[in-house]
């Protein structure tokens, strides 16, 4: 199946202060939009068109770079919309996800600390990463459009640490964004449905 651009599950405007609706509008119709489309044309050069974004993000890694760039922003984007809602973020997280944090990550403060330091310390574009390995949670982070799924992990949580997601709203702070997607956006619902998947 081709890849196709989601909606956005929320208004353009609905994150605010956070992040705004012309950032929204750049990074979902622009850049998100570019990959869908690159990816498409190049899933169809490679024969890999039939697959889904999953099997040709591991499919393409390490033998066709520029098809998994583009099909692994497209995977990364996907799950980064939903990983944002109005009125996320903070202490608030479900309980089985909480058990695990507690267990895996050393609790809230020690994950927003470790988590925030992994997207700073991300030299150039890139994203940081909270994924279950072996059924343990940890923190990664990743160089461009690669994720953890070619290193053997799932992703249940991302955040977009290249400037189009932030530079617009925060400028060069990305400390500053990071705090305030921990804080404020995190849609802690959809990384507990996906630790779920991950862990079944
Ligand atoms: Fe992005």
């Amino acid at each position: 199946m081709a890849f196709e651009l989601p909606d956005l599950p929320y208004a353009y405007d609905a994150l605010g202060p956070y992040m705004s609706a012309e950032t929204l509008e750049y990074h979902h119709d622009k850049h998100h939009n570019a990959y869908v489309t690159k990816g498409n044309e190049l899933a169809k050069e490679a024969g890999m068109d039939g697959k889904s974004v999953e099997e040709v993000v591991k499919a393409s890694h390490g033998s066709n770079q520029p098809l998994f760039n583009n099909a692994a922003q497209h995977y990364n984007h996907i799950h980064f919309w939903k990983w944002m809602k109005p009125n996320g973020g903070g202490k608030n997280l479900p309980g089985s996800l909480k058990t695990a944090f507690d267990r895996d990550l050393g609790g809230y403060d020690k994950f927003k600390a470790d988590f925030e330091a992994a997207g700073a310390g991300q030299f150039g574009s890139g994203w940081a990463w909270v994924a279950v390995e072996n059924g343990k949670l940890e923190i990664m982070k990743t160089p461009n459009g690669e994720n953890p799924l070619v290193h053997g992990a799932t992703p249940i949580l991302g955040v977009d640490v290249w400037e189009h997601s932030y530079y617009i709203d925060y400028r060069n702070a990305r400390p500053k964004y990071l705090s305030a997607f921990v804080d404020n956006l995190i849609n802690w619902e959809h990384v507990e449905e996906m630790y779920r998947q991950a862990t079944n």
